[in-house]
């Protein structure tokens, strides 16, 4: 079975981290969010993945090359315009062949493995198989009715009235039929090739489509507080472990320090990750804080955030909280005059300030 990861799309809803990089990049626990996907994918024994690739092809293929890094082959699918799921499978025809494959959308992260989808994949023969996890905000996605028996009956986009709680989640296995319900179903209001519709097809042409429901957690990295949460759902399942040098500090719980790294007279309480090269110094960094490489943070505290590769924090009087710092990012207090907020900062950047 081949794997099919979509990585392409604007991530409007994640700027400005994404005027300078690829959503799918964002790093969670220190990790690229991609890589969670192409991990997923590698531990049920998929050797070869398309990756459909968008205006951030250039960074994607830099990050995930050939596929080496996991004993796997990585091929490149460009998408011209984000133009939908079902529009990325058609583009993919030719890699995909005739072979059932597995869709997974890159940025989503999945606790669960997936063997028991595929599992029940290959035992049923089904045309396509959904994966659907209950969410308190149905409309954001796309939404499932199943009868008793567990089967799907309908599916639909985004509706404004949810008729379930039960989102699709951005994982998919299907046959060789999707091409031909993607060729039936035209672009929807917000001109994407969705492929719900191209499912709901099957459905009412008389395919087979089944359903298993998440067991652990799933999360949809699309907006801000999304990644501060999949990093805080990451961050809980890690192991200690120690490569750098701690000096009088105090280090509670799971926390894994990286090689280069320096805690000095700090505190630090897991989970949490700190990235090479960095240096912590008189400061606190509470639970589920990923601090990237070659960060400088000192006499500030951090809690529950994440703090992408190089930036600095200096001297700050009020805790950092939920919050996320891309690269290279530089926050200071200072005491001398003049005493005001000095800010660089690029288009929507948020910023708030307590007195
Ligand atoms: C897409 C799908 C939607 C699904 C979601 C999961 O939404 O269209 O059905 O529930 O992924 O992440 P999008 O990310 O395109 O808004």
């Amino acid at each position: 079975m081949k794997g099919l990861i979509l990585a392409g799309g604007f991530g409007t809803r994640l700027r400005p981290l994404t005027y300078t990089g690829a959503k799918q990049l964002i790093p969670v626990a220190n990790k690229p969010i991609i890589f969670y996907g192409i991990e997923t994918l590698v531990n049920i024994g998929i050797k070869k993945i398309g990756v459909v690739v968008g205006d951030t092809k250039e960074e994607v293929m830099r990050t995930l090359g050939n596929g080496e890094r996991w004993k796997i082959n990585i091929e490149y699918i460009p998408q011209e315009a984000p133009l939908g799921l079902a529009h990325a499978i058609k583009i993919a025809k030719e890699f995909l062949g005739t072979e059932p494959f597995i869709m997974y959308l890159g940025d989503n992260i999945l606790k669960d493995d997936l063997r028991s989808l595929v599992d029940q994949f290959e035992e049923n023969h089904p045309n396509a198989s959904i994966l659907l996890t209950e969410v308190d905000n149905p409309q954001e996605f796309g939404v499932a009715v199943i009868d008793e028996k567990g089967c799907v009956r309908k599916l639909i986009e985004k509706p404004k009235e949810p008729p379930s709680n039960l989102a699709l989640v951005g994982i998919y296995l299907f046959d060789k039929e999707i091409f031909k319900a993607i060729d039936k179903i035209k672009p929807s209001w917000r001109n994407e090739l969705e492929i719900t519709d191209a499912i709901q097809w099957l459905l009412d042409n008389g395919y087979k489509v089944e359903s298993q429901t998440v067991k652990g957690w799933w999360k949809d990295t699309g907006k801000p507080e999304d990644i501060i949460e999949a990093n805080l759902l990451i961050l809980q399942d890690i192991d200690s472990d120690n490569q750098g040098k701690i000096v009088d500090s105090t280090v509670n719980g799971q926390v894994r320090v990286a090689k280069g790294a320096i805690v000095d007279k700090s505190t630090i309480r897991g989970p949490a990750i700190i990235g090479e090269n960095t240096k912590i110094t008189r400061a606190y960094i509470g639970p589920f804080s990923s601090i990237g490489d070659n960060v400088v943070i000192e006499n500030s505290e951090v809690e529950c955030s994440v703090i992408m590769d190089g930036a600095t924090i200096c001297n700050l009087e009020k805790r950092i909280d939920r919050s996320i710092l891309g690269r290279n990012v530089v926050i200071n207090q200072i005491s001398e005059s003049p005493r005001t907020h000095k800010f660089i900062l690029g288009d929507q950047s948020y910023v708030q300030i307590i007195k």
